[in-house]
């Protein structure tokens, strides 16, 4: 990807969207543009939010030993994986319940990804049938939660079979429900139950309500969890209805055994943080995994990944490590690639990106990231991502 910044905030909503510098701005803008249920919904961790701090905390512990006098005029951070190349080092992690936040928000990620040459993962607790995205932007990847029961295990992964998606993700872990005492505190749920606090939330949001959220219920009638299992799931907004979660506590390797026995694809493992997972993955056949605390929404005081990264990469045999959590600049992504990782997935700026400008928002955020790589590139010395190694790295505390 040979980046122009600010190439992408043209349209519509460029003038929302120039003032958009670093990742980080989304969240302000967010945190203005959504009601504060759905805002919490996605920045919050769980607990005290423990693990969510880790992950940016992590990577201020490294520094870097740029090199000079390197000639860089030839840099490029094209990344190929899986036999393909892709523009930037970089995808768009899974978030479920997007097409809430944005206006067919899986949609919007999964096309704008498409056409900046990156991949986008789409979550299984989504509002948007996997057909429609498959069709729309067919190299998107699907992201499966699933419970430990064989029957519904092999008709979902039939059914994204069916649907033409090549690479398949279980997320592992999620065994059950954290505790996000955020979500209670703001009346987030899922379905929603109506509530006249609900509703002033959403009044206030005026944005929000009339072109995310009317307008999808007028052109596409209420939002349901439509990819959980192979048949729709519970709507959206709903007073006396549960989410049918499984049984997703019997999870175990057996199961994954029984997804790579049916499933032909490109198989990765997305949650793990420990290096004998890591090798049980590998000797199951697995094609990859993403290390991963589920950016900080699962179990609190779990560690980032980046700290047993290096571990993980060492159990790794070929298998491919990618790694998400936290990541908010392009030196960030070049710290993970020190460390190890094949490839890193980012997921809270992009929803916030698609929700506040669309498309074109979520075009934005992906250029804004690219440019930083380039010019950390540049600016290390480097011309290819298979420079960035250790030795350009220096570790400020807790130093072995
Ligand atoms: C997530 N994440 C997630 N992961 C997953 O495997 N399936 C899912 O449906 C979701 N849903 C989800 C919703 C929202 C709102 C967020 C913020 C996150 C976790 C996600 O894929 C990823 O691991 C983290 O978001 C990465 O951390 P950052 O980049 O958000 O800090």
């Amino acid at each position: 990807m040979k980046p122009e910044p600010g190439s992408a905030a043209r349209g519509k909503h460029s003038r929302r969207l120039r003032r958009i510098l670093s990742l980080d701005d989304l969240e302000a803008a967010a945190r203005r543009h959504l009601p504060r249920p759905l805002f919490g919904y996605i920045v919050g961790g769980t607990e005290d939010n423990a693990a969510c701090e880790d992950n940016r905390a992590v990577f201020s512990e490294y520094g870097f030993v740029p090199r000079v006098l390197t000639d860089v005029s030839g840099r490029s951070q094209a990344t190929r994986l899986f036999g393909k190349d892709y523009a930037a080092p970089f995808g768009i992690a899974p978030m479920g319940i997007s097409a809430l936040m944005a206006y067919r928000g899986d949609l919007v990620l999964a096309q704008a990804a498409d056409e900046a040459g990156i991949p986008m993962i789409m979550s299984g607790s989504s509002l948007i049938r996997l057909e429609d995205v498959a069709e729309a932007a067919p190299g998107s990847w699907f992201q499966a939660y699933l419970p430990g029961e064989p029957p519904r295990i092999r008709a979902l992964v039939e059914r994204v079979e069916k649907a033409g998606f090549g690479t398949l993700l279980l997320t592992v872990d999620t065994a059950v429900l954290a505790s996000r005492e955020n979500n209670v505190r703001t009346g987030f749920s899922t379905p929603l139950k109506p509530s006249l606090r609900l509703a002033y939330d959403g009044a206030i949001r005026p944005n929000w309500l009339v072109n995310t959220f009317a307008r999808t219920l007028l052109r596409h009638g209420m939002p349901h969890f439509e990819n959980s299992y192979a048949e729709r799931g519970a709507p959206i907004v709903a007073q006396n209805i549960t989410r049918d979660l499984g049984l997703r506590d019997h999870l175990n390797w057996e199961h994954l055994k029984q997804i790579r026995e049916q499933w032909k694809g490109r198989l990765i493992v997305k949650g793990i943080l420990s290096p004998e997972d890591a090798r049980i993955a590998r000797q199951q056949g697995v094609d990859g995994i993403i290390v991963s605390n589920h950016g900080g929404r699962q179990l609190d005081g779990a560690i980032s990944g980046l700290r047993t990264l290096p571990e993980i990469v060492s159990e790794s045999g070929g298998m491919l490590v990618m790694f998400d959590g936290g990541i908010r600049r392009g030196t960030d992504v070049l710290k993970a690639i020190a460390l190890g990782a094949d490839f890193v997935f980012v997921g809270r700026p992009f929803l916030y990106a698609a929700a506040i400008g669309g498309q074109a928002g979520v075009q934005h955020a992906i250029n804004l990231l690219a440019t930083e790589i380039d010019q950390d590139m540049g600016l290390m010395g480097i011309n290819s991502l298979e420079e960035m190694g250790p030795d350009l790295l220096y570790r400020k505390t807790g130093a072995q």
